[in-house]
């Protein structure tokens, strides 16, 4: 049986945590004088002279009941990157253990691995971007903290293979991640309901991509209670700022108009995987269950430059291995993702385009 505690550093397991003001007194009280606060006020509004809720509460009861899993298991990071950055500081021994990520995809794990000065193995997707598992399997070593998975992927924009992942989780004795932060633009359904099954798995989650919050910084991670606890300990007290706490509170109300959103997104991310192939540029569009498609063109660079030119920035991934002349394009309004094509088209019948 997977015991996190056992898994944590040495050091991060006999922690005695940061013990905030409000942690020692809960409820309410007339006069808050615990804190070294501002109690006159504030310069802006009155009530940011106080620290945020450190644990988060309120906030965590909303995702509980929108994503169905109890608040034990929620814990919040600034940006899912903050969660990340947890994750290498409680469980991987700098200079000593190693964690396994499967490129391309995002590059947080790899820079959060860096800073940590944690080993990383590189066990690269197959041509259709799905997981080697044999590989992977060779590939791990008693020092192995943890795999990262990333599904729907980025840059790549397709989901992993859940009998693969599934592989994983049943064999590997580390922590498996699974960053779900597309989860939402998917066919696919989220792993957090398989959290019960599996006492190594943390599933990630973002407040940035379809509830349109990257301003606020909210990150999300499920995992069994002890994990969550492990990662509590570990996190800065207020990691969420009292401001970002209200209004993801507030838009957390409006889960209707997020989902007229999503199937925007969807409907437009399909409506241009269909469109993009019929420009000669263009060679190839990857299934995605994202909010973007990375797309193989020729001219990858000057394409990119030329849409620069045209006030349209995407991203260049041609350099990175596996997406080898690809753009990845983020799926706009309706009059952006018009704007795209018009751009494209416009280059496709430069002469630069026709010398290819
Ligand atoms: C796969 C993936 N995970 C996490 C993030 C970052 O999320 P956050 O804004 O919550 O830090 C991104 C952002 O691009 C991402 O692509």
């Amino acid at each position: 049986m997977f015991d996190p505690i056992q898994w944590a550093r040495p050091n991060i397991r006999t922690l005695v945590p940061y013990s905030s003001a409000r942690d020692e007194f809960h409820g309410e009280a007339k006069i808050y004088i615990d804190a070294n606060e501002n109690s006159l006020g504030s310069p802006m509004v009155k009530w940011y002279n106080r620290y945020p809720d450190p644990h988060q509460l309120k906030l965590k009861e909303k995702i509980s009941a929108i994503k169905g899993i109890a608040p034990e298991h929620v814990f919040l990071g600034n940006g899912s990157d903050e969660a990340i950055d947890i994750l290498f500081r409680a469980f991987c021994e700098p200079g000593q253990d190693e964690v396994i990520i499967c490129p391309p995809t995002y590059g947080m794990y790899e820079v959060s691995a860096n800073i940590n000065n944690v080993n990383i193995l590189r066990v690269p997707l197959t041509t259709g971007y799905q997981l080697n598992i044999p590989a992977l399997e060779e590939t791990v070593t008693a020092r192995t903290k943890i795999i990262w998975l990333c599904s729907p992927n980025n840059p790549t924009g397709n989901s992993l293979d859940r009998a693969d992942v599934e592989i994983l989780l049943n064999n590997f004795p580390g922590l498996v991640v699974i960053d779900e932060a597309y989860i939402n633009f998917s066919r696919q359904k989220s792993f957090i309901q398989e959290l019960p099954d599996y006492p190594n798995l943390v599933v990630m989650q973002t407040l940035s991509k379809a509830w349109g919050l990257a301003a606020l910084r909210i990150g999300m991670a499920f995992a069994s209670q002890a994990i969550i606890q492990i990662m509590d300990k570990v996190k800065p007290p207020y990691n969420i700022n009292e401001p970002a706490q209200e209004l993801a509170l507030k838009a957390l109300e409006e889960v209707g108009q997020v989902n007229d959103m999503i199937r925007i997104i969807v409907h437009e991310r399909d409506r241009l995987a269909e469109a993009l192939p019929q420009i000669p540029m263009v060679e190839q569009v990857y299934p995605s269950d994202a909010n973007f498609l990375l797309v193989k063109v020729k001219h990858a660079r000057q394409v990119y430059e030329y849409l620069l030119d045209c006030g349209i920035v995407v991203r260049d991934r041609s350099k990175t291995a596996g997406c080898e002349s690809c753009l990845r394009i983020t799926i706009g309004t309706p009059a952006e993702n018009n704007l795209l094509w018009q751009a494209l088209c416009d280059f496709a019948e430069t002469p630069e385009a026709e010398k290819a």
